[in-house]
């Protein structure tokens, strides 16, 4: 008889992977052996998905055609744009996603092929339209025009110019580039393991994508960044920060969980919100509107008082997203767009070895019995 794991396969080792590494008990996070202390400040976006697909960081050379190649695959099939009204109007954000993404699936240039290249190739396609399917989903529903994506910018500039139309400064386009490369992988989350037992039956990546995105749609997983704006919002409508302690007391108090807080695997500072945290401050100081920042230092603070648990990536990302004004329910939707590189990767990884994901189970039903017909029951 196998033993039997944690509830939610707490400790259970999933699969190997070279892609990225966490020490929960000393809070470090690493892709392919790079801390992300040294990647946040220092890469770009495009260099961590060079990186997630090729294990090392590209010179160059490499870099020119990986940003070439995301550039030039930024807009969505001809099936996914004549569905793009009909999503805008009746779904909401992540569901559009989900669906749009495996919609996509219908027309990718690569169709059923699923050699490595081929997948690689799908993999950069996927990166690069996930963008420009959440900002014309934001335009199309609120009757703007759409705008094209601009080959000459960044994924972070470029997603903030299709959403906005304007041009966003260098110091927003930079902390909107970390926040991505912050998103971009992190071991088996729910979602990237989603991804993984799908591609493990050998079926196609545009359907792991849709698991992946299915799963972080979750309150519990990629859904929390939504849910902590909805709590400062709550708290500035309460009368602001003043009201931030009662407010996160009484919800402990009730067994709520506070949304942003907590890890299965640090138990300590979650490094991502090191970075976080500092640049919601940057934004606050900047905006001159210090008030999602003050609120959440003062929901921090009191979580950390009451129940002695860290935030996580959730918690400041809310308030660095809401200062770049980008829509609350879009939050989620962004996590997407950055957690893509890493979902790839891994469909890539559990391709090069698979062997079906099928765990075993402890049954807990009754003990067997005979059938009875219905007028014996
Ligand atoms: N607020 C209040 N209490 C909490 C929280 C929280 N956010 N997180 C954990 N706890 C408490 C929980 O009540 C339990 O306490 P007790 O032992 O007294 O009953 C203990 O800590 C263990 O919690 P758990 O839910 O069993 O832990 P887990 O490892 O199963 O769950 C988690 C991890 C992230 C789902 C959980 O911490 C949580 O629900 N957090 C809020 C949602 C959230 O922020 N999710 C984002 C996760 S990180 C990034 C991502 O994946 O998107």
């Amino acid at each position: 008889m196998p033993s039997t794991p944690g509830k939610g396969l707490e400790g259970v080792v999933a699969a190997e992977t070279a892609i990225s590494d966490i020490d929960g008990k000393e809070g470090r996070l690493s892709y392919v052996g790079y801390d992300i202390h040294d990647l946040a400040p220092n890469a770009t976006f495009e260099e961590v998905i060079y990186l997630l697909h090729h294990l090392e960081l590209p010179d160059e050379t490499q870099l020119g055609e990986i940003r070439e190649q995301l550039a030039r695959e930024r807009e969505p099939n001809d099936f996914v744009m004549r569905l793009m009204p009909h999503l805008a109007d009746n779904c909401a954000p992540m569901s559009m996603l989900r669906t749009a993404v495996s919609a996509s699936s219908a027309r990718d240039p690569d169709g059923w092929d699923v050699s490595e290249e081929a997948n690689y190739r799908k993999a950069i396609r996927l990166c690069a339209v996930f963008p420009t399917m959440v900002a014309y989903y934001d335009r199309l529903r609120n009757d703007q025009d759409l705008i094209a994506p601009d080959p000459s910018l960044s994924q972070a500039a470029n997603f903030l110019w299709m959403l906005k139309g304007d041009k966003a400064d260098e110091d927003e386009v930079h902390i909107f580039d970390v926040c991505l490369t912050l998103h971009a992988d992190h071991t088996m989350n729910a979602s990237t393991f989603a991804a993984r037992v799908c591609a493990a039956t050998l079926s196609d990546i545009h359907s792991a994508m849709t698991a992946a995105i299915a799963a972080l749609k979750g309150p519990l997983h990629g859904g929390a960044n939504e849910q902590v704006m909805k709590m400062i919002k709550e708290i500035k409508d309460l009368g602001g920060v003043s009201k931030a302690r009662a407010y996160i007391t009484k919800r402990l108090e009730n067994k709520e969980k506070v949304m942003g807080f907590g890890h299965r695997v640090y138990k300590t500072e979650d490094p991502r919100a090191t970075h976080l945290r500092k640049m919601a401050k940057e934004l606050a100081d900047k905006t001159g509107d210090g008030s999602n920042y003050e609120i959440s230092q003062e929901i921090e603070k009191t979580v950390m008082d009451v129940k002695g648990i860290y935030p996580n990536v959730d918690f400041y990302a809310a308030s660095v997203y809401g200062y770049l004004a980008i829509p609350t329910d879009l939050f989620t939707p962004v996590f997407a767009c950055s957690r893509v590189a890493g979902w790839t990767a891994h469909v890539r990884e559990q391709y090069a070895d698979n062997r079906l994901i099928r765990p075993d189970h402890e049954y807990v039903g009754p003990e067997p019995r005979k059938w009875l017909s219905i007028t014996d029951r």
